[in-house]
This record gives C-alpha cells, sequence and structure tokens, in this order.
C-alpha cells in the first residue's frame, strides 16, 4: 500500500477541553504524520458545505451548529493507508462503542460531540483536503 493522505478536524468539543496536544500524540504515536494543520473557525454554512452529504439527516443541522461553536483544527494526516489508519486510530463515532485506547474512546463526549473527524475514502479525503488546504499550504 502506497502512502496516502486523510484530512482530520479535532473538533470545537476537544479544542475546548485543550486536548489538541494529547490528540496530536495519540495520532503521531500511531504512525501518521501531521503534514498540514492549522486552528480556524467556521461559520454555520461552512460546516454545512462540508458536511453537504448529511443535509437529510436529522442531526444535520445540529451539527452544522456544533461544528460552528468553537475553534476546529482541521489537519492533513500522511501514512501508509492513512485513511483506514486514521480512522482505527479514531475508533468508532460514538464512543461508547470505541474501542479502548482510541481517540474516541478516551475523550469524545456523545455521538455528535465526538472529538475528531476523519475521511471515509481516498476520494473523500482529497475533496475535504482542498476545501481547507491550498496545494501551498501541503508541504510535507
Ligand atoms: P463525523 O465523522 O464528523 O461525520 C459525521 C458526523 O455526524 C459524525 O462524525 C458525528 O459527529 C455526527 N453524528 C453522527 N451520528 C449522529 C447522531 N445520531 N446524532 C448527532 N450527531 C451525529
Amino acid at each position: 500500500m502506497a502512502v496516502q493522505r486523510t484530512f482530520s478536524i479535532i473538533k470545537p468539543d476537544a479544542t475546548k477541553r485543550d486536548l489538541t496536544g494529547a490528540i496530536n500524540a495519540k495520532i503521531e504515536a500511531s504512525g501518521l504524520r501531521i503534514v498540514a494543520q492549522k486552528r480556524l473557525r467556521l461559520t454555520e454554512a461552512q460546516a454545512g458545505v462540508f458536511y453537504e452529504v448529511h443535509r437529510e439527516r436529522p442531526f444535520y443541522g445540529e451539527l452544522c451548529a456544533f461544528m460552528a461553536s468553537g475553534p476546529i483544527v482541521a489537519q492533513v494526516l500522511e501514512g501508509e493507508n492513512a485513511v483506514a489508519a486514521y480512522r482505527k486510530v479514531m475508533g468508532a463515532t460514538d464512543p461508547a462503542e470505541a474501542e479502548a485506547g482510541t481517540i474516541r474512546a478516551e475523550f469524545a463526549e456523545s455521538k455528535g460531540e465526538n472529538s475528531v473527524h476523519g475521511s471515509d475514502a481516498p476520494e473523500t479525503a482529497e475533496v475535504e483536503i482542498s476545501y481547507f488546504f491550498s496545494g501551498l499550504e501541503l508541504v510535507g
């Protein structure tokens, strides 16, 4: 498997509790490299575009409001099989179902406020990375 990139967000519930460093430590301990990173605050409309695929879901409004409720840290992670590797480091969407030692098992507060986002496929990763980062910001 070739080196791959995935997109990650450290969500407002985690930045609010100053967990960026602890989450980054888990990412780096897993062998993934953080090759781009920035802290920013989304508007609800910007969050809505990012989560467009969930527009029809009952939690869409709540999700967009939460993602705009505080700073996020957007990241590009690189490594072998990065998309699947990061999903393993994150754990299941619902922290009650997440494996021990994963980011969500340790830090997530609920299914909605679940500390991190990671791309679900390499194609999605490309779209998500280009929504947040320009080529000039991807320095490796
Ligand atoms: P994420 O990986 O960012 O992708 C979509 C997000 O929707 C997910 O993480 C959760 O934060 C959120 N989500 C999924 N299911 C629910 C739910 N049942 N209620 C509230 N939020 C949810």
